[in-house]
């Protein structure tokens, strides 16, 4: 497949043109990829309204996708989340646009809505464990459906979650369109679904828009991602889709980002899906090793080992502590969790120093850190009744104050306060944080909070 974008600059490099245009550094190497950073001079197309090399790199993702397009985003989901938004809500005429949401949604959801005014009802889990999961049944969305008073202009899910677990998006699909509405996705870590021996992919099983995180599971610079739309969606989606983009996103975009993407194109095309068969088979076998060994595997996401480490009888920090000791950075750990992610990238002396430092882990000689299930299933139902003072807007953009985590119970949330990773909120702006709350938020070593003052 062809690569137009990395072409294109890689052509220019070689001129050795005296650069009177922006970046400032004027390709001088002090990273070593200066050369190659260039912004949108003549003939390097304009990402927001493309018909040159970056109209002819999207269609290639399109095709690769099989969406009715494949818009680039220099950043991240973040950006993409922020204009799914706002064209699945466009021309609401006044009404504040409604949005049925699973509760484990990321920060850049909240702050969506604060920006767009939405108003949101949140989709709780019937077995609540954890901030990041929210396993939501096409059964429980047709119940929430129904109870709710008003038609949603759209329903949003997280798939796959920080945890490895996948949503059955095709059963949600159909409940969503049997109603006329449309379903979005959060599909940040399932970039490469779509390049399964079955694709697993959104879009490939109905939803009506999803963002990737290019960046997350492909071998693309961090930033990149995509925001598909599917060839069953709304025909005027396409038709704002770069207008909302631009709506949020600089007008600066990184070319290394877009490098980055054109060059994944052909990546794809060059046996990656054989690749990504041959990983899932061997991070099978070695989920199956460590479930004999003791552990606890949760998820069923193929590229994720997920050690649910109370459950192990351990704590997920320890292990990571444990694993950096033997040279092996993880994507994420709590107390409950750890999460490592694995991708074609990885060797196999990769996996063989990660499945070697696992079953010489000592889980006997572990206790475990956590409060036990049933207290945090009790406190993770405290999130699923909050009490509502103000919507998402007035809350975060209402005057505010950082006050510590214990002297906020009865204060409405102004802001997330969640960090990266998993950057969940456990209270959303505009609740009033209850006792539950605040242990919960202490649960999760949030020490400050924003509340409206
Ligand atoms: C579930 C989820 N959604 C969205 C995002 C935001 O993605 P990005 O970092 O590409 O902006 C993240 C980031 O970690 C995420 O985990």
């Amino acid at each position: 497949m062809k690569t137009p974008i990395v072409d294109f600059v890689r052509e220019y490099a070689k001129k050795n043109s005296v650069r009177l245009h922006m970046p400032g550094h004027k390709g001088i190497s002090r990273l070593g990829f200066e050369v190659f950073d260039i912004t949108e001079i003549e003939d390097a197309d304009v990402l927001y309204s493309p018909d040159g090399i970056i109209l002819e790199s999207e269609n290639n993702a399109s095709r690769l996708f099989g969406t009715a397009h494949s818009y680039y985003s220099t950043e991240g989901s973040t950006l993409c989340i922020k204009a799914m938004l706002a064209i699945a809500t466009a021309d609401r005429g006044g009404d504040r646009p409604l949005v049925l949401a699973t509760r484990n949604s990321h920060k850049a959801f909240i702050y969506a809505a604060a920006l767009l005014d939405l108003e949101i009802e949140w989709l709780y889990p019937s077995e609540p464990s954890h901030l990041c999961t929210c396993n939501i049944t096409p059964n429980e969305l047709e119940i929430a459906l129904e109870k709710s008073e008003k038609k949603p202009d759209a329903v949003y899910v997280t798939s796959p979650d920080y945890l490895g677990n996948i949503l059955d998006i095709k059963g949600l699909a159909q409940v969503c369109h049997a109603h006329g509405i449309p379903l979005l996705v959060d599909n940040a870590h399932g970039a490469y679904l779509q390049f399964l021996d079955k694709s697993m992919h959104p879009i490939a099983l109905g939803a009506d828009m999803c963002c990737d995180s290019a960046h997350k599971t492909l071998p693309v610079l961090t930033g990149g991602a995509y925001l598909h739309i599917s060839k069953r969606a709304n025909v005027d989606y396409c038709q704002i889709a770069r207008e909302k983009l631009s709506l949020f996103a600089s007008t600066s975009p990184s070319y290394l980002i877009l490098q980055s993407l054109d060059l994944c194109n052909s990546y794809i095309c060059d046996g990656y899906g054989e690749k990504l068969s041959a990983l899932c088979e061997r991070l099978s076998s070695l989920k199956e090793r460590l479930s004999s060994k003791g552990f606890c595997i949760c998820g069923s996401e193929p590229l994720k080992i997920v050690v649910d480490a109370s459950k192990s009888g351990l704590s997920g920090k320890s292990l990571s502590k444990y694993l950096s000791t033997r040279g092996i950075e993880i994507e994420f750990s709590d107390r409950d969790f750890a999460v490592m992610m694995f991708t074609p990238e990885n060797s196999e002396d990769d996996i063989s120093r990660v499945e070697d430092a696992l079953l010489c882990f000592d889980i006997s000689g572990e206790s475990n850190s956590t409060l036990g299930d049933t207290k945090l299933c009790t406190l993770h139902s405290a999130l699923c009744t909050p009490e509502v003072a103000m919507s998402i807007r007035d809350a975060i953009f209402s005057r505010s104050e950082l006050i510590p985590t214990e002297d906020a119970e009865g204060r409405i949330c102004a802001a997330p306060c969640v960090s990266c990773p998993p950057a969940i909120p456990v209270v959303v702006s505009g609740e009033i944080i209850g006792r539950e709350q605040v242990k919960l938020l202490k649960y999760y070593e949030i020490e400050k909070i924003l509340v409206v003052k």
